[in-house]
């Protein structure tokens, strides 16, 4: 099993992306809730997404889940807890057994949402691309991390199988 060091020199994460994500933290939260909107549009649309949230008071908790885990992107401290938090976040999907293909493409969601945002307030594309580089890194690491819940529940099917 990798560890986080390993999981963020496999995609060149330095200590620098870590601090530019922490810089965007005051705009990732003013821009949350519109993230979060959005994010639910796109899941309320597609029938097997919108089965989950059904429940109103489930979906006003999860919305805070979610919006959780968007400021979590930013928090500029990305160790070992963060990666097991990661895993259980993607265990949790297996659990209830909403498909890896969504999940790939709610990410893609909050990708062009921040590409957005920095597009919106960083005019100097050279300032623009290295908190996007950043941004980039981080969505495909907590992607990478969320994916290998759903592997491990392949391999698991494999062995109870045979
Ligand atoms: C739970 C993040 C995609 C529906 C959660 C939790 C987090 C999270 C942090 C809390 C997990 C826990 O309690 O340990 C994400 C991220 C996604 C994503 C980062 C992709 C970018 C989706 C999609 C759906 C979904 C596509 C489909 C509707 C849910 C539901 C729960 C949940 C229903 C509650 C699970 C439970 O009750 O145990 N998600 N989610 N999520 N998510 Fe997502």
């Amino acid at each position: 099993m990798l560890t986080m060091q390993e999981i963020k020199n496999h995609y060149y994460f330095s200590d620098t992306d870590a601090e530019m994500l922490k810089e965007l933290f005051p705009l990732a939260q003013s821009s949350s809730e519109a993230m979060v909107e959005e994010f639910y549009t796109y899941l309320l649309k597609i029938p097997e997404t919108a089965v989950f949230l059904r429940d109103p008071k489930d979906l006003a908790r999860l919305k805070r889940t979610h919006t959780e885990w968007f400021l979590s992107l930013f928090c500029g401290r990305y160790d070992n807890e963060y990666m097991l938090t990661l895993q259980s976040i993607g265990q949790a999907h297996v659990r209830i057994k909403v498909s890896a293909h969504y999940v790939n493409a709610a990410m893609n969601v909050v990708r062009r949402f921040l590409i957005e945002m920095l597009q919106a307030n960083f005019p100097d594309i050279s300032v623009r691309r290295k908190y996007r580089i950043a941004v980039e890194k981080i969505l495909d690491i907590n992607l990478d991390i969320m994916s290998t819940s759903y592997q491990e529940e392949e391999l698991r099917k494999v062995f109870v199988s045979h």
